[in-house]
């Protein structure tokens, strides 16, 4: 049996030689936790950790927890500490409730220290170096004491991105380290809405849209209207331009910029460019037999795209259509309507029709005249035919009596 004193000795360094190694385990496991460790203090079983803070990066709102258990004999306090990035000089100590409670530490003495900080709704400047400190040094508080000597320190780094931009997820989807340049939500500088004059040529618009700086780089952009990719207006510059040389109802429409980029979802902008409506397609007139059915239709450019209306001339003044007979049928799509006429009535449906495109910016109409014939009508050229043939056969038999006296005189 060794002596009191020298077994506490010997106890005290394997408690070390221990924790060191531990140690070793923990950092080569989280090569981005830094540690400074105090020379070890060997009178009693000194402050080590067993689980160690890790670094995260995570998005705004979210919540973050770290750990840290640590032993020692007597039982090490812990307490946490925050700087912030690049600050290392001005350690603050955390407490239970700060920020607004948005801050919670829950603290269990045993046979370890076991101590959970937790951070909720997360802003970006909750970004910093976190913390541990543990001792059991009993001139830890002692202010005339390097706390440096008496206190063993671990640390993790928070990272805090913007949440709409979840390019953290992009760079290290193992959780890896966050990439060392800042990354920021790519943001992008693009024109005004715009409105093309209802009355006079629009001077040439130039759509622009400037991809901020600072941001990664971007594989390409390119143009959109409505939704679709304009041809040839691909390219590499931060900078793009789309140029509308003679803006006219048919320009108008929602534009939109495009950047892609190589491990990040694309970015874009929208520019819309609104104009009245003006309608650039319907029928003249239609002509259709009773009881047969006819289709009006007008089409329109400009944007937004317009509510259509449908009236009827009647007696001098377009008047909303009957449709008590429940013929009347209309089909609207965007920039396209379509009346629907069904069974057609000789004496009612017959006019003139009109269709209207009203938009926020403004109105336009045209008409359509509707011919409606009697179904006899198919009949007229045969009926013709006939009337022919009959009169034909009525001259042939009334020249026959005619002739036929000088026939029996010839007779005689
Ligand atoms: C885009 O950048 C160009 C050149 O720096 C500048 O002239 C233009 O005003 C910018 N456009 C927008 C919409 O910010
Ligand atoms: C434009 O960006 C929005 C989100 O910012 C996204 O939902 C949409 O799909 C993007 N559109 C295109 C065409 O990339
Ligand atoms: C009408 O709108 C569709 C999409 O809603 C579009 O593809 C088409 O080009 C437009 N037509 C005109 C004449 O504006
Ligand atoms: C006319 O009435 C029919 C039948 O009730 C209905 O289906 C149709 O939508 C109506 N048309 C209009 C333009 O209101
Ligand atoms: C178009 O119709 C909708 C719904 O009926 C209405 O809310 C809107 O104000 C109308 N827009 C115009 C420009 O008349
Ligand atoms: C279209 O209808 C709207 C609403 O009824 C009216 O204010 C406008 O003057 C009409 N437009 C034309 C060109 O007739």
């Amino acid at each position: 049996m060794l002596p009191g004193r020298r077994r506490s000795a010997v106890m005290s360094l394997a408690v070390a030689v221990l924790g060191a190694v531990m140690l070793q385990s923990v950092s080569s496991q989280n090569g981005r936790t830094r540690r400074v460790v105090s020379p070890p203090v060997y009178t009693a079983g000194p402050a080590g950790f067993i689980k160690s803070p890790l670094s995260e990066t995570k998005l705004t709102g979210d919540t973050f927890e770290l750990y840290c258990d640590v032993v020692g004999n007597p039982t090490p306090e812990i307490q946490w500490w925050y700087a912030e990035i690049n600050r290392a000089d001005s350690f603050r100590q955390l407490w239970d409730g700060a920020r607004k409670r948005r801050v919670s530490i829950n603290t269990a003495y045993g046979a370890n220290g076991v101590s959970v900080l937790g951070v909720t709704r997360l802003a970006l400047d909750d970004s910093g170096t976190y913390e541990c400190r543990a001792s059991n040094d009993p001139r830890r508080n002692d202010l005339h004491q390097n706390p440096a000597t008496t206190w063993v320190r671990a640390q993790a780094t928070i990272t805090v991105l913007q949440s709409e931009w979840r390019a953290a997820a992009y760079f290290s989807p193992d959780g890896g380290p966050p990439p060392l340049f800042s990354v920021s939500e790519p943001s992008i500088a693009s024109s005004e809405h715009t409105t093309l004059p209802t009355d006079s040529y629009s001077p040439p618009i130039t759509l622009q849209c400037n991809l901020s700086t600072g941001y990664m780089a971007h594989d390409e952009s390119f143009w959109m209207k409505n939704g679709e990719e304009i041809e040839e207006t691909r390219t590499t510059n931060r900078n793009t331009e789309y140029k509308l040389v003679k803006p006219r109802g048919d320009d108008a429409g929602v534009y939109m910029c495009v950047y892609t980029f190589d491990k990040a979802p694309p970015a874009n902008a929208t520019i819309e460019i609104k104009a009245a409506p003006d309608i650039t397609g319907h029928k003249r007139s239609e002509n259709k037999n009773e009881g047969q059915h006819a289709i009006l239709y007008c089409k329109s450019v400009g944007f937004p795209h317009p509510n259509w209306t449908w009236r009827k001339l009647d007696s001098g003044a377009f008047m909303d259509i009957d449709n008590s007979s429940g013929r009347f049928s209309v089909s609207n799509k965007d920039n396209y309507t379509e009346l629907r006429i069904d069974n057609l009535d000789i004496g009612l449906d017959p006019g003139e029709y009109q269709c209207n495109a009203t938009n926020v910016i403004g109105t336009s109409s045209v008409t359509s005249i509707l011919r409606v014939r009697s179904h006899l009508a198919p009949l007229w050229p045969l009926l013709g035919v006939l009337a022919e043939v009959i009169i034909l056969v009525v001259i042939i038999v009334v020249y026959e009596k005619r002739k036929k006296p000088d026939d029996i005189q010839d007779a005689r």
